[in-house]
């Protein structure tokens, strides 16, 4: 199946007016939680949580600074996986909060390195780790997102900043491939 052919076949699991409605949801849960923070940091981790992340962050009340990371992970065998950090320039955060912003949490390696790398090496008053999605199912290792969207069952999905093979990401509504 090309691409083309495979888009055509890809199912709506969420639509975007879904999707939306979540995203503030999120975005009040933050606000209420940070209303009296002076700086709060969102780290979009590239380039899943994009789109995600622009939207919630247009949402959200208190000063906000924007930071960037990029990371990949690879699976060695089916137990262990390995980050490697493609893009990690990241400022002290000691007294501030840190919010970090991802797609999906699947096996749950990412988060939990993620989690550590921050909290050991930056430093942040406070962190939460929020995520739209969250495939509980998944979970190889016993972490939790702080905030999540959506539950997702064992299915491989794309689209509002999600891939296959690099395509889809720009893809309004979550679906999967039949
Ligand atoms: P982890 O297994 O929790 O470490 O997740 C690693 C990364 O795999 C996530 O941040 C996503 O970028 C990607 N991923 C996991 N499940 C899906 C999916 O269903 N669709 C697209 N990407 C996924
Ligand atoms: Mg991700």
């Amino acid at each position: 199946m090309n691409v083309l052919e495979q888009k055509n076949n890809i199912k709506v699991l969420i639509s975007a007016e879904e999707i939306q409605a979540k995203v503030e949801e999120i975005a009040d849960k933050l606000n209420k939680k940070y209303k009296d923070s002076e700086e709060l940091t969102l780290i979009c981790v590239l380039s899943g949580s994009v789109m995600f992340f622009t939207d919630l962050a247009r949402c959200l009340k208190m000063p906000v600074k924007l930071e960037f990371i990029k990371v990949s992970s690879y699976e060695k065998s089916s137990t262990t996986g390995e980050i490697k950090e493609v893009l990690f320039n990241l400022p002290d955060f000691s007294g501030k909060d840190v919010v970090i912003v991802e797609d999906i949490v699947d096996t749950g390696i990412t988060a939990k390195y993620l989690t550590e790398r921050i909290n050991n090496d930056f430093h942040p008053k406070t962190f939460c780790f929020v995520s739209l999605f969250d495939k509980k199912c998944t979970r190889k290792i016993d972490i939790e997102p702080d905030i999540y969207g959506f539950d997702i069952d064992d299915k491989f999905i794309v689209g509002y900043g999600l891939d296959y093979d690099g395509y889809y990401r720009n893809l309004p509504y979550t679906g999967y491939i039949e």
